[in-house]
């Protein structure tokens, strides 16, 4: 039987703000997964956070989008939900935008990244989580790591990898995939997610058909037509033997890239690798930030975690983005650190430019303006 690998996460609230998940809600998600691994709905699970969200990583054999799943990851959420509201946690219940479980957490708030596959005699997998960010913020570090040959070297001496690999896209606004072949289809595949507000790699395949990567795709604005949070992205990559190594996925993050979201989900940040002890927010609610842990399973059981941004070859990195969070936070309220306009008509913004509408008078600019930019809002 095939293993299920399903990472499922929430923003339930936090500590101090939009912050740090606490410990007692953590625990009390735990126990419902317990309850559920004696239950036999999951093999094993394990339950971690990082800034303001908490992540559900369990193992099955039920296949992906599993009703009994789900429902047991809704509950852990909701268990989670009323120890956030007794402790009188910030923003409690905040990422559950319905108050009925229908068969599927998706679309209900939580995001969801399942992947299924044979496990291999050693199964090694890395489960990456950010927060303060959206789901396209591993559109570059995907692409690094499943198609340039300057990051992962696998592409190139590996016989297994060096075919290359099939990259799942979605356009968000629409609802449309498209797969892009690589590395034939190179320059297509970056046509479309340099744009990042719109386009997002959702899984990865090699040639063969083997699932490789999986992101969580949801965008709770573009779900509850407001801004709600920032739809923090997480993603599961195999590792190894025909995959890229635990290095080679490592070495994406090596290079703290702009994301969008940062501060009221409106500014562009540096992504700063951090290990646990730092996947909290705290400079201008950030910077933006990705904890990675690995693991290997086996039969279904989760070996591990081991905290893979939590080590000295990665400082050099975080001492870069916090220079980049310098540089980014002196523009203030200005482009190119501030999102643009059609990214901020999901925040409170709009409300304030309202307010500015009558005072706006005729003015003749001595031509005609042609503004296409409408179109996208659409
Ligand atoms: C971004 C985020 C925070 C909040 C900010 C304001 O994803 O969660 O930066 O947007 O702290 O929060 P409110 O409006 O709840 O006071
Ligand atoms: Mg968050």
């Amino acid at each position: 039987t095939k293993t299920t690998l399903s990472v499922i996460k929430a923003d339930i609230g936090s500590i101090a703000g939009h912050h740090k998940a606490h410990p007692d809600t953590l625990l009390a998600a735990s126990r419902v997964l317990a309850e559920g691994k004696k239950k036999g709905i999951i093999a094993d699970f394990y339950v971690t956070a990082i800034g303001d969200d908490i992540q559900l990583i369990m193992t099955h054999f039920r296949g992906v989008n599993d009703p009994q799943v789900h429902e047991l990851a809704w509950s852990a959420f909701k268990e989670a939900t009323s120890v956030a509201k007794d402790l009188g946690l910030y923003a409690a219940g905040q990422d559950l935008l319905s108050d009925t479980f229908s068969g599927n957490v998706r679309g209900l708030g939580p995001g969801v990244a399942e992947l299924e596959f044979n496990e291999r005699p050693s199964e090694p997998v890395a489960i990456f989580m950010a927060d303060k960010t959206e789901p396209s913020a591993f559109n570059l570090p995907l692409y690094k790591i499943f198609a340039d040959p300057f990051n992962t070297a696998g592409l190139v001496i590996d016989p297994k990898m060096h075919s290359g690999f099939v990259f799942t896209v979605l356009d968000l606004y629409e609802g449309k995939a498209v797969d892009l072949s690589t590395p034939e289809e190179l320059y297509d595949l970056l046509a479309l997610i340099g744009t990042t507000s719109r386009y997002v790699i959702k899984y990865v395949h090699r040639k063969d058909g083997e699932p490789a990567a999986v992101v969580s795709s949801e965008r709770l604005n573009l779900i509850a037509g407001k801004y709600i949070g920032k739809d923090d992205p997480v993603m599961i990559v195999r590792l190894q033997s025909g995959f890229p190594a635990l290095g080679e996925a490592l070495e994406a993050f090596s290079f703290p890239h702009l994301v969008a979201g940062w501060m009221r989900g409106s500014h562009f940040g540096p992504l700063m690798p951090v290990g646990l002890k730092d996947a909290k927010m705290t400079r201008f609610d950030g910077p933006p930030r990705v904890l990675g842990l690995g693991f290997n399973i086996k039969a279904g059981r989760l070996v591990g975690p081991t905290d893979l941004f939590d080590d000295v070859a990665f400082d050099e990195v975080r001492r870069q983005a916090a220079e980049i969070a310098d540089y980014m936070r002196r523009h203030g309220p200005f482009m190119p650190h501030r999102l643009g306009p059609e990214e901020m008509e999901y925040t409170t913004l709009p409300d304030v430019l309202k307010r500015l509408e009558g005072r706006f008078r005729p003015f003749d600019l001595g031509y005609r303006p042609i503004v296409k930019h409408e179109d996208l809002l659409e």
